[in-house]
């Protein structure tokens, strides 16, 4: 049996994809607002009150189908005031820490919120995030983004300085994305329940090797380091299948370990 599908509503955002391009474009259905591509001009209230899946012409009949965004597209689309944790780290950070329902889970910073994105979507129904920052305006940032992803329900924001003790106890999983992710190496101890695990994304080598030492020294067990790399493969009917002359080349070492 299939559900019905559920029409565009204003608020909502959406995707508006090239039917026969690469082109992609996000927006806050809004009544008598219009978007302007290369293509041409789309009215927003053409989409709104059509079913996910439709196809839309410009005034320049250039074609662009209507759906909703994935969980990358939210992530990779949030509205930036810092870095973002990309989804192929945030992914492996979510099944290293076995993020899942009813998962507690600190992150410290808040950053933009794209990690807190794919750890809310986990945690739920029962589950919470705890997510930290010392900058206040990123966080009103990362808040509102979490917001509009309909996440809010599942995220506590709180700021706070790194080495400060977190408030809670027990958690599951910690997640460090600062520049000296070391300094709350302890607080993370102090708050995962045994067996809880620590994860921990870094971009400069000599930060790693502190982070070790110190994660270590404290007492965090399996420790382990890994960097992903991602390479595109361009599936052509008329060319050559072969990779991606680009690729995004490091994004950040990964750190893993262990309360036992
Ligand atoms: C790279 S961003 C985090 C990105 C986030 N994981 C995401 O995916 O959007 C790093 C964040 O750490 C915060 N930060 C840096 N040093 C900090 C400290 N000592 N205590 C608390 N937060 C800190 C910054 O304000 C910034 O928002």
């Amino acid at each position: 049996m299939t559900s019905e599908p559920q029409p565009f509503a204003p608020g909502e955002r959406i995707m508006l994809q090239e039917t026969d391009g690469h082109h992609a474009f996000m927006v806050e259905l809004t009544p008598g607002r219009t978007l302007h591509t290369h293509g041409g001009v789309i009215k927003h209230d053409d989409v709104i009150g059509r079913p996910e899946g439709t196809q839309i012409l410009t005034h320049l009949q250039s074609s662009f189908v209507a759906v909703r965004p994935t969980l990358v597209q939210r992530m990779m689309k949030v509205k930036r005031r810092t870095q973002i944790i990309y989804p192929k780290e945030a992914a492996r950070i979510a099944l290293e820490l076995g993020v899942g329902p009813g998962s507690r889970v600190i992150e410290i910073g808040s950053g933009s919120g794209a990690l807190t994105l794919l750890l809310a979507t986990l945690v739920r129904p029962e589950g919470r995030v705890h997510s930290f920052d010392r900058n206040p305006e990123f966080q009103d940032n990362a808040r509102e983004n979490v917001t509009r992803a309909g996440l809010a329900d599942w995220v506590v924001f709180a700021t706070l300085d790194a080495g400060q003790p977190f408030g809670v106890s027990g958690v599951d999983a910690v997640v460090l994305d600062l520049p000296e992710p070391w300094l709350a190496i302890r607080p993370a101890l102090e708050a995962l329940r045994v067996g809880g695990m620590l994860a921990s994304i870094i971009p400069n080598a000599e930060q790693l090797k502190q982070l070790h030492i110190e994660a270590e020294d404290a007492g965090f067990k399996d420790l382990r380091v890994i960097e992903i790399l991602e390479r595109e493969i361009l599936v052509r009917r008329r060319e050559g299948v072969r990779p991606s002359e680009r690729m995004i080349g490091f994004t950040g070492y990964l750190l893993f370990g262990r309360k036992r």
